[in-house]
């Protein structure tokens, strides 16, 4: 069954609902067939596909590109695509012009996009235009240079409450749900305890309504570093990477291809 944002919101309080990233057509599809509740084509994109060093170069062509392709392996899972930087940021105008175009041309079910109140008008004027928005408040990788890094956000009480007022005006703004990226776990509860909306967790505990994590990172795809919060479900960098050295090894002792490979 097709998700849908009213499936979603009736598990608030409920079974926890789960995201992963998926920026291609076979990733999709996998992480479908696994009854994954819920895709996000990140803007990580810029970093675990595209190879950039953060999320910033990232373009709203490469979500529409890379968003299509996930829309056509998603047959029941809930797809939200990105809206990168600078495609929000400038103006209302732009925003709600960016969204449409992203929901356009992949045939999303919403978008995602960072910061609190001071994009509360963004969020209104999106979601207005009958496209559902997620929020993203806590460490958002859009503002790396501003932020000095990527840090563990909402430590002092101070900065708790600036998140749980940010969450407030998300939510009031119109957000469905707000993703809560590198925050301590017990103010994530107190958030999704407030509020009516859906909270998705990264890093930030399981007192969330869902959590997201990127593929790469989970099923250890990468061989680089992974953040604290990630658990490893799988290794795929060591069997992609004895699979790649055997081939290259059977093609230079001329073994492969052999008699039943060959016509
Ligand atoms: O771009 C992304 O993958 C994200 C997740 C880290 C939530 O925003």
């Amino acid at each position: 069954m097709k998700q849908t944002i009213k499936t979603l919101l009736a598990r608030k309080g409920g079974e926890p609902i789960s995201m992963l990233t998926a920026y291609d057509y076979p990733t999709a599809c996998i992480i479908d067939d696994a009854g994954v509740d819920t895709i996000l084509v990140g803007d990580s994109l810029g970093n675990v596909i595209l190879g950039y060093e953060n999320t910033l170069a990232v373009t709203v062509e490469d979500m529409i590109h890379h968003g299509a392709a996930v829309c056509r392996g998603a047959k029941n899972a809930f797809v939200v695509v990105d809206m990168p930087f600078m495609s929000y940021q400038p103006s209302v105008r732009d925003a709600v012009m960016n969204a449409g175009r992203i929901m356009k041309g992949t045939g999303c079910q919403a978008v995602k996009m960072e910061g609190g109140a001071e994009y509360a008008d963004r969020i209104k004027a999106i979601t207005d235009a009958g496209i559902p928005v997620v929020a993203h408040i806590g460490l958002t990788p859009q503002s790396v240079n501003a932020m000095g890094g990527y840090k563990v956000q909402a430590r002092t009480d101070a900065e708790k409450q600036r998140l749980l007022s940010n969450a407030r005006a998300v939510q009031e703004a119109g957000a469905f749900a707000v993703t809560l990226e590198c925050v301590p776990a017990d103010i994530a509860r107190q958030v999704t305890e407030e509020l009516d909306i859906l909270t998705i967790g990264i890093g930030a505990g399981n007192g969330c309504d869902g959590q997201v994590l990127v593929y790469q990172d989970m099923i250890g795809y990468t061989g680089g570093y992974v953040p604290k919060f990630v658990k490893k479900f799988g290794d795929v960098h060591d069997v992609m990477l004895e699979a790649f050295k055997q081939y290259r090894k059977e093609v230079a002792e001329r073994t492969y291809p052999d008699e039943e490979h060959s016509f």
